[in-house]
C-alpha cells in the first residue's frame, strides 16, 4: 500500500472520479497520465461493450483484425519520414520498458544499460532494477547491467554548479557513461511525466527542453565520435 490512508475511487465520468464516501474529485493525475480521454467516455464505453460482446481473449499466436487495424491507425499519424511503421502492443508501462531493453540488447549485442538517477521505469526485474528511487525497489539483486547517470536538474544541481559556468556536465557524465557502455534509456520519474507544481520546485517546458537538447548534442557528439 503506498499511502497511509488511499483513496478508494469506486466510479469515473471524465475528468472525476468518486470516491468510496461519495466525494468527487477533479482528477489531475489520470492514471498517471495514462488516462487521456477522460473516464467512462461514452466512445470508449461503446467500443469496449461492443468488443466484450463479440470475443474476450484469444491469444499472441492468433490474428485479431482490431489490433492491426489500431496499429495501421497509429502509422497514420507518425511523419511520413519518420520510418515508424510497426506497433507492438504491450499491457503496461514494464512491459514495454522491458521490451525497449530486449530489444536494444538484441540489436547492438550489448547490455548494459544507463538510467538517470530518481528517474522510475516500473516493478519487473528489468525495470526495477533501472529505478532509481529507493521507495520503489526491494532490496534483493535485480537485473544485471544497469548502471545511473547524474542527471541534469537546473534548480538543485546534483553537483551544486550553476548554469551556463557548469559547462552541463551533468549531461557529460551521461554521455561518457554511454561512450563505453551500450544504450540509453529514456528519463523518468521527476524528469518524465511527473511535473512538479509546488515552487521551488518547479520545472519549466523550457528547463526540460533545455536538458533535452544538452543532451542531444553530447549524444550526438559521442556517436560521431563512436563511429
Ligand atoms: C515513467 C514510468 N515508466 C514506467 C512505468 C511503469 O508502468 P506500469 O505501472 O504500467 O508497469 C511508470 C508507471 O508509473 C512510469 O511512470
Amino acid at each position: 500500500m503506498y499511502y497511509d490512508q488511499p483513496v478508494m475511487i469506486v466510479e469515473g465520468k471524465m475528468q472525476y472520479v468518486w470516491d468510496d464516501t461519495g466525494k468527487r474529485y477533479l482528477d489531475a493525475f489520470a492514471g498517471i497520465a495514462s488516462i487521456s480521454v477522460g473516464h467512462c467516455h461514452p466512445h470508449v464505453v461503446a467500443a469496449v461493450q461492443d468488443q466484450a460482446g463479440r470475443i474476450q481473449h484469444t491469444s499472441v499466436i492468433c490474428l485479431h483484425p482490431t489490433i492491426a487495424r489500431f496499429a495501421e491507425k497509429l502509422a497514420g499519424r507518425f511523419p511520413d519520414d519518420s520510418g515508424l511503421q510497426v506497433s507492438y502492443f504491450t499491457n503496461s508501462g514494464s512491459e514495454s520498458n522491458d521490451l525497449a531493453v530486449m530489444r536494444c540488447r538484441l540489436y547492438t549485442g550489448r547490455f548494459d544499460m544507463i538510467a538517470l538517477r530518481n528517474g522510475y521505469h516500473g516493478g519487473s526485474q528489468a525495470t526495477m532494477a533501472l529505478t532509481a528511487q529507493s521507495t520503489w525497489k526491494f532490496p534483493v539483486p535485480h537485473s544485471f547491467g544497469a548502471h545511473f547517470a547524474i542527471p541534469g536538474y537546473c534548480y538543485r544541481c546534483p553537483l551544486g554548479l550553476g548554469y551556463p559556468s557548469c559547462g552541463v556536465k551533468c549531461a557529460r557524465d551521461v554521455a561518457e557513461r554511454a561512450r563505453d557502455r551500450g544504450l540509453l534509456l529514456g528519463t523518468a520519474g521527476i524528469f518524465g511525466n511527473t511535473i512538479r507544481l509546488t515552487p521551488p520546485m518547479c520545472i519549466t517546458r523550457s528547463d526540460a527542453d533545455f536538458i533535452v537538447d544538452c543532451l542531444d548534442d553530447v549524444l550526438a557528439e559521442v556517436e560521431l565520435k563512436l563511429r
